[in-house]
């Protein structure tokens, strides 16, 4: 198979469902070797990966044979709670799994990459929620904020190496993390879809050309760049 990919190693946490599985499909379409680290695979295998457990973190990148070319960090998610309920534990899982899944496997990923001297892209799935407010998702979306940030001082001090850091920021997408909840409440799915300027909530394909531009040599002058795709969301009066 050939393509923008071809020749690449690349590592998709969160990769066995929704918006990191539609990547996997579409990276190996375009040629690439592709490792899903999620923590639906079975333990002790290759593929299993606890991006909240710097051990298996570590395990996870230690059993590839060389620093990946390509990471997209897809792993997240978040139980509902308003504001006044989220406890200490809540707060600190949503966390360790938003940020520090994030920046445990950029920080692991780049170190490999800098002992053997090669390039890397690095594109983190945001949410477009990091901006609040978010109704019963605070923990969630001050999670992804601090992801963000964290995506900007990479891309400034990792680029010398020349390891790029992107994002990309969904907006709501149907994935089985979110279509269990909209089949539940069919309001909150035809609100959704009114509120979005382009008519319709996205679907995970919506998202992966832009995930996979980040990640793909025709991006190599870009870091430090956010792109949103929400369907105008975010400009919706
Ligand atoms: N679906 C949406 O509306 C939407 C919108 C904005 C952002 N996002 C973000 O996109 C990303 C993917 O979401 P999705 O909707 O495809 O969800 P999903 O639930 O379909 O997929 C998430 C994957 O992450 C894996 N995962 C969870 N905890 C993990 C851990 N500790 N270590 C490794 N893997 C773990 C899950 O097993 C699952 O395969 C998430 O970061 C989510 O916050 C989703």
């Amino acid at each position: 198979m050939s393509g923008a990919f071809t020749g690449k190693l690349a590592v998709v946490t969160g990769g066995a469902s929704g918006i990191g599985a539609a990547c996997v499909l579409q990276l190996r379409d375009q040629g690439a070797s592709v490792f899903i680290g999620d923590v639906q695979a079975e333990p002790d295998t290759p593929e299993y990966l606890d991006v909240t457990n710097r051990d298996s973190v570590d395990a996870f990148f230690s059993a590839l044979d060389r620093a990946p070319d390509v990471l997209i960090t897809c792993a997240g998610g978040a139980s509902r709670s308003p504001a006044l309920d989220v406890d200490e534990a809540a707060m600190e899982t949503t966390l360790s799994l938003n940020f520090g899944g994030f920046w445990r496997c950029a920080q692991e990923a780049s170190r490999r990459a800098v002992a053997e001297n090669k390039p890397l892209a690095i594109v983190h799935v945001g949410s477009s929620l990091h901006r609040g407010p978010a109704p019963d998702l605070s923990h969630f979306a001050a999670a992804k904020a601090a992801s963000m940030t964290m995506v900007r001082c990479l891309a400034q001090e990792l680029a010398a190496h020349d390891i790029r850091v992107n994002a990309v920021v969904p907006g709501p997408v149907e994935t089985p993390a979110t279509k269990s909840l909209w089949d539940a409440s069919p309001d909150i799915r035809e609100a959704l879809d009114r509120a979005t300027p382009l008519g319709r909530i996205g679907q995970p394909d919506d998202v992966v050309p832009a995930i996979l531009f980040l990640a793909s040599p025709e991006a190599a002058w870009s870091t430090g760049t956010v792109l949103t795709i929400d369907g105008g969301m975010d400009v919706a009066s």
